[in-house]
């Protein structure tokens, strides 16, 4: 595996790589844990040659958000991906991917306005900004992407269509813990009672999938069934529980289409995204 700080270097590697192999993308902000290399497992799968990225993207996080203290260790997360298969990891300084202040925004309307777009302003117009930026560096066949972050892959799939960037955006299945908590770099702030108490959001989860799927279509009905599951936590504290068309983010009340049940929800200071899709 190389690892390469600069965009210079990147180039160097990528343009060279890309006569004859295919190339893969997986972005990441780096503390990295079975789900990410889920996604660099369906890369190895999908591609000859795999570009993982590292950078914890400050244009995507909001005042007073969890920047600064956004865990980091690039001397792990070096070791995982080299024994996961990457074969290059660019890992560049916010100097590099802003060297002054931007002028240019990419933003997603509609879809950006729902679930965690509502509730962290700005958040998805970061996340745009820099995956078409990785985008234009990398210049990839195929980028990864966890449904992990459903609205997250929305957006970039919708980004992808409207500006015709010559990628194919492959989404991936959510990893979880043994116990179901979906896999996160949050975790890591959750306490042991805390991290016991949020094994409720996959829980509230598995309970619409299962009554969706023995038969119930009443969006309004499944949704508050796991809003009463959440509330019996007393740390839990909903930020949002939302079902919505699937990748539309539609309002629905009865449900004939794909759609998904998704989540944030606050334990202490850690706030987790989680989700299900809904369909047959
Ligand atoms: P990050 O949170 O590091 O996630 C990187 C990728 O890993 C995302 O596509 C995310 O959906 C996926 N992922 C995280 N946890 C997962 C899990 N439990 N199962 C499956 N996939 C999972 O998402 C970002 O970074 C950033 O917004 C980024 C796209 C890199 C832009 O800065």
């Amino acid at each position: 595996m190389i690892t390469v700080t600069s965009i210079k270097e990147l180039k160097e590697v990528v343009n060279k790589v890309r006569k004859n192999s295919t190339v893969g993308l997986v972005p990441t902000m780096g503390f990295l844990h079975e789900g990410h290399m889920s996604l660099v497992k369906q890369a190895k799968e999908t591609v000859d040659f795999v570009v993982m990225s590292i950078f914890v993207n400050p244009t995507q996080f909001g005042p007073g958000e969890d920047f600064e203290k956004y865990p980091r260790d690039l001397a792990r997360d070096e070791q995982l991906a080299r024994e996961g298969g990457v074969d290059l990891l660019f890992t560049p300084t916010v100097e590099e991917m802003y060297p002054k202040p931007g002028r240019t925004t990419v933003h997603v309307s509609g879809i950006t306005e729902k679930l965690c777009g509502a509730s962290r302003p700005g958040h998805f117009d970061g996340v745009s900004l820099v995956v078409s930026k990785l985008f234009h560096l990398v210049q990839p066949d195929y980028a990864f992407f966890g449904l992990k972050d459903a609205q997250q892959v929305a957006v970039i799939e919708q980004m992808v269509q409207d500006l015709n960037f010559p990628v194919t955006i492959v989404p991936c299945e959510i990893v979880r813990e043994a116990d179901g908590l979906a896999l996160s770099s949050r975790n890591v702030y959750l306490s042991p009672e805390q991290r016991k108490e949020a094994l409720i959001l996959s829980q509230s989860l598995k309970h619409v999938k299962e009554r969706f799927l023995n038969g119930e279509r009443n969006a309004e009905v499944l949704r508050q069934e796991a809003i009463t599951l959440i509330e019996e936590s007393p740390l839990a504290q909903i930020d949002y529980v939302s079902l919505l068309s699937y990748p539309e983010l539609e309002t629905v009340s009865y449900i004939d289409s794909p759609a998904i049940i998704a989540l944030a929800v606050r334990f202490g200071n850690t706030r987790l995204i989680d989700n299900a899709l809904l369909k047959n």
